[in-house]
């Protein structure tokens, strides 16, 4: 009965995260000149890892998240999983047009203007569906969802992710993260993890930042 529940302020971190990233997208697609195929395969590629994170992320939430709520959380789980679902659907679906568009614009720049359209449209149903779930899921989760379950979700992303764009996604997630809640996170690392990752993490997300955007400090979305 004392089983630890959920804590769920890293969500609320990779959500900061992601909103800021996404919403840049638009503008740094726009603003690869025409033929500049060195330049727009740097931003395919940090577009590519967003896109990769933001698929896992809403994959565990379907896996493990909807039915864990639906089993336990009673009638405000069968009001509000049903549209999450549906918003997740509606992200895929944007996800895919960046997809199909995404590889000739790295190697050509062709269909800039569409691309970017597309990563609007994403970034827009992103914001929607992130403000959603923080509205009405998370409180429900703390209440019905147990600290191992919780866990699970995490998991599920670090065990689909490539090993060596995980120090970089860490540093992009710490960029607005509370310390408190990135050692919470990091706690379940191995130890050399543990120590090295607050140095090197942060670090390449710096100078990731500068290549990317042209500022090692990019604008803060600077919600939590
Ligand atoms: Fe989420």
């Amino acid at each position: 009965m004392n089983e630890p529940m959920a804590d769920v302020r890293d969500m609320y971190m990779v959500h900061t995260m992601m909103h800021r990233e996404f919403e840049l997208l638009p503008r740094l697609v726009r603003d690869v000149a025409s033929g500049d195929t060195a330049r727009s395969a740097v931003v395919a590629r940090h577009a590519e890892r967003l896109c990769h994170v933001l698929h896992l992320h809403h994959e565990g939430e379907d896996v493990i998240l909807w039915p864990l709520l639906l089993d336990r959380g009673g009638a405000q789980a069968l009001a509000i999983v049903p549209t999450m679902e549906e918003q997740h659907h509606g992200i895929e679906a944007a996800l895919e047009l960046v997809n199909m568009l995404l590889p000739a614009w790295k190697s050509t720049t062709r269909n800039g203007e569409a691309l970017a359209g597309a990563f609007q449209v994403l970034f827009d149903r992103l914001l929607e569906h992130m403000s959603t779930e923080e509205n009405e899921i998370l409180p429900l989760a703390e209440k019905v969802v147990t600290a191992a379950e919780w866990a699970q979700l995490g998991e599920h992303s670090l065990s689909k992710s490539s090993k060596k764009d995980l120090p970089l996604v860490l540093g992009m997630t710490m960029y607005e993260g509370d310390p408190e809640v990135v050692r919470a996170v990091l706690s379940h690392a191995p130890l050399l993890a543990r120590l090295v990752m607050p140095l090197v993490a942060p670090r390449l997300y710096a100078s990731h930042a500068k290549r990317v955007h042209g500022t090692a400090t990019p604008a803060r979305v600077g919600r939590h």
